[in-house]
């Protein structure tokens, strides 16, 4: 298989991604990729839907403003958001969405569960940007794109973006 960067409209993006149930050769052959792709585009965060995979993967920065070359870049599996308070609105954009970025009002802080590498099960808390990112990411395991969970006008304004993003998608 051929991993690269998808781009909306991509159908993969749309997808609700399957379960992670092993850890196989063929997660840590898809986390390679993922971390590549990451790297090479410069993001936050990737899902595997991203990458064309419809699994419940995600790749996270932990420190997503750091501009250090060894950061923190952590796998999660089978990622669930557990606990959700408060608001958070930031500009988000989306590696697969180019060009696009808007405010999207989000939860302020969230704890999580996911399954490392390991296997094992971890739990951790999430603040601001960081709870953004794993909100972000897990919207795309679910088929979601931060330009759904716009206001009716906000979509209106972005429309013709997206149009052109489709049809040069086809072409
Ligand atoms: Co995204």
């Amino acid at each position: 298989m051929d991993y690269y960067l998808r781009k909306y409209p991509d159908p993969v993006l749309r997808q609700k991604a399957k379960p992670v149930l092993e850890l196989d050769d063929d997660i840590a052959i898809i986390e390679e990729n993922m971390r590549r792709i990451l790297k090479e585009e410069g993001g936050v965060g990737l899902a595997a839907p991203q990458v064309g995979v419809s699994k419940r993967l995600l790749l996270v920065r932990m420190d997503p403003l750091s501009k250090d070359d060894k950061e923190d870049v952590r796998l999660f599996i089978n990622p669930e958001i557990t606990e959700a308070d408060g608001e958070k609105v930031i500009e988000e954009g989306c590696l697969s969405v180019t060009g696009i970025s808007a405010e999207v009002k989000r939860f302020g802080s969230i704890r999580l569960q996911a399954k490392n590498t390991e296997w094992d099960v971890l739990e951790l808390s999430a603040t601001d940007l960081l709870a953004v990112v794993f909100q972000h990411e897990i919207d795309h395991l679910d088929g979601i794109l931060f330009v759904d969970r716009l206001s009716p006008a906000k979509k209106v304004l972005l429309s013709a973006k997206l149009k052109k993003l489709k049809k040069e998608w086809k072409s």
